[in-house]
């Protein structure tokens, strides 16, 4: 059998998959064109690929012989997964792993714009330090303020759990009300306006669906205070990126930290790279070498799993298995 892998991940992963299949591997550290994965799809068993890789309708099409595709990554946005259903293709996604590493970064995120890291690392490589000054860098704190989470999944929970060492009151919303959570964390639901309203930092953990593209629309981003901080490692397509941009710009809020952009997988729009006011990161939520080797075993072993005609564990699409 062939399994088709999209781009190199952890050799752990990897070495599952060549010890029992055909394994073929972009050999390229770069995104497979269309063209690619249609020139090598046409007798794959299964594919194994990335959020970075666009799975519709017609490389579905193109392959009669799939019975999984395996997506390295928790989100699962970039795969028809309507199509994969009906032709019997089973989805499967790498939950779990990597929810304590993605609220990791976001605090990592929200700690380096409200403390202005990035922009005090540049100064002290300038050479620019004078010794300690009254008004250097000043910041904002995070200790004792509002943390509003939108998006109260498991990621988001693990937000909320690390709030408590910092006094912090913690706002959320999600589709449905938590209890249980809420009584874990102390979070209170509020409406998504009152939590835009109130919270001094906003960070998002919502995947990407219709309901949630676009969720923080302009009029959204209009409710933030002008001292608020946005974070977003979850993905770009949920906020009004062109919006944000502008309200940066003109210090209508005061600052994001960004991981995830509306332009990927390639375009990052070039004006965030002018904003003093933002923190930039390349799309590394779950990139820690322990999260990355675990993340390529779950892939290899969805693969394996429905290879075997088992039900794999991170089924996200109605497949039947017996
Ligand atoms: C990362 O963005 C993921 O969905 O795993
Ligand atoms: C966000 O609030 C969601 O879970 O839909």
């Amino acid at each position: 059998m062939k399994v088709l892998v999209t781009r190199e991940i952890p050799e752990k992963g990897l070495d599952m998959l060549r010890a029992r299949y055909e394994t073929v591997i972009n050999p390229e550290d770069r995104v497979m064109t269309k063209e690619e994965i249609l020139a090598d799809i046409g007798d794959a068993d299964a594919l194994l690929c990335l959020l970075t890789d666009r799975i519709d309708a017609e490389i579905i099409v193109a392959a009669p012989n799939l019975r999984v595709i395996s997506n390295y990554a928790v989100g699962y946005n970039n795969i028809d997964i309507g199509h994969a259903t009906e032709k019997g293709i089973a989805v499967t996604n790498t939950p779990g792993v990597l929810t304590e590493t993605t609220a990791d970064l976001a605090w990592a995120l929200l700690m380096a714009v409200a403390r202005r890291i990035p922009e005090s690392d540049v100064f002290m490589r300038q050479g620019r330090f004078r010794g300690w000054a009254p008004m250097l860098m000043l910041g904002s704190d995070v200790h004792g303020k509002t943390l509003g989470i939108i998006g109260m999944g498991d990621i988001g929970t693990a937000v909320a759990r690390r709030a408590k060492g910092f006094g912090m009151r913690v706002l959320y919303h999600n589709r449905k009300r938590r209890p249980e959570m809420e009584k874990e964390t102390g979070a209170e639901y509020v409406p998504l306006e009152e939590l835009m309203r109130e919270s001094d930092y906003i960070t998002l953990h919502v995947p990407l669906t219709p309901e949630t593209r676009n969720m923080l629309s302009t009029e959204m981003l209009e409710l933030m205070k002008p001292s608020a901080y946005l974070v977003n490692t979850a993905r770009g397509e949920a906020i009004d990126e062109k919006h944000l941009i502008e309200m940066l710009r003109s210090g209508r809020i005061r600052g994001a930290a960004l991981d995830v952009f509306q332009g990927e997988p390639l375009n990052v729009n070039p004006e965030l790279y002018e904003l003093n006011n933002v923190v930039l990161a390349p799309h590394i939520g779950s990139a820690s070498l322990e999260t990355r080797n675990e993340m390529a075993v779950m892939a290899a072993q969805a693969v394996i799993d429905v290879l075997e005609g088992k039900r794999p564990e991170n089924l996200v699409n109605g497949v039947r298995f017996r």
